[in-house]
């Protein structure tokens, strides 16, 4: 009830710029297990973390809510709000996608009710902690979102609607980057335990990752260890991810970091475009109408991301 009435004084304040919430446009059901390169390792590993976003997300919005009274800034609290809703549909959308699974004999109960025991533990941290461990995810996601954007060689290997699931959560896991960031400066700018909470972060985020990946990949393993070629491909593009998105990760350590000091400008609006024209996704669409030309000119091209 205090939630609701909390929220609602929020509903008629101005719009954010450049975060929109966009309904997710997807089938889940016509993704094939090995979606991504053919390949199980990959395909495991996403599948992975998409059965953490429910409830992981939800922790992200619930650490943000925890504090937004306290923020002043009226541009910011227009971007919480953004923030909120794009998330809100990711949960939303991931939940679809993980529930297609259970068709399959994928077993996802257990490690969702572990996780769901983790979510408990985590909201009774001190809410500085809990919105420092948001920003350290968010990190996370905006950094893989980042590469997933510069990769389309590895996008032509993935199904249709895997493509329009992955691709809609990293344009909107970029464009809200700096939000829970923005909001810890603001409430607490405590920037050492800011850092201090990345290492945490970073270690339980790689141990999740592989121990839930590993257990689809065991789960599966009739079908998963027969794909020889698709798993040593798997194996590669996972270790030149590592190593090219080592520097991003370090950058967070900085203290005057900021998660807008990487400009994706250019390169989400060429896949705006690419969703809304070759994907037919009628949310991104609207982003054509808003984003004129000269931005979506006739042979737009892979762009370069700039680091300023
Ligand atoms: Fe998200
Ligand atoms: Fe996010």
């Amino acid at each position: 009830m205090t939630q609701t009435t909390t929220e609602k004084k929020y509903l008629n304040r101005a719009k954010a710029v450049g975060i929109r919430v966009r309904k997710p446009f997807f089938n889940p059901k016509a993704i094939r297990r090995h979606y991504f390169a053919n390949s199980p390792v990959m395909s495991h590993l996403l599948t992975a973390l998409s059965s953490t976003f429910p409830i992981g997300e939800q922790f992200f919005v619930h650490s943000v809510r925890n504090v937004r009274d306290r923020v002043q800034d009226e541009k910011l609290q227009a971007e919480i709000s953004a923030f909120i809703g794009q998330e809100a549909m990711h949960s939303k959308a991931h939940a679809e996608f993980n529930d297609a699974w259970r068709r399959d004999d994928y077993q996802l109960d257990s490690f969702q009710a572990w996780l769901a025991r983790q979510d408990v533990r985590s909201r009774a941290l001190h809410p500085k902690v809990q919105l420092a461990i948001t920003c350290a995810f968010e990190h996370f996601t905006a950094l893989l979102g980042g590469y997933i954007l510069r990769h389309p060689e590895i996008l032509k290997t993935l199904d249709d609607d895997a493509v329009r699931l992955w691709m809609w959560h990293a344009i909107e896991e970029i464009e809200h980057r700096a939000v829970a960031f923005d909001t810890y400066r603001a409430v607490y700018g405590d920037e050492k335990l800011r850092r201090q909470v990345m290492r945490g972060v970073t270690t339980g985020f790689a141990s999740l990752t592989f121990y839930s990946a590993s257990r689809l990949f065991l789960q599966d393993k009739k079908n998963s260890l027969p794909k020889v070629g698709g798993n040593i491909f798997g194996l590669y593009m996972l270790a030149k991810m590592f190593v090219t998105l080592i520097p991003e990760y370090l950058s967070y350590y900085k203290k005057d970091f900021h998660p807008h000091e990487i400009d994706y400008t250019d390169i989400v609006n060429y896949w705006k475009k690419t969703l809304a024209e070759d994907y037919a996704m009628p949310s991104f669409a609207d982003d054509l109408v808003q984003l004129q030309q000269p931005v979506f000119a006739e042979n737009t091209k892979m762009p370069n991301v700039i680091y300023s």
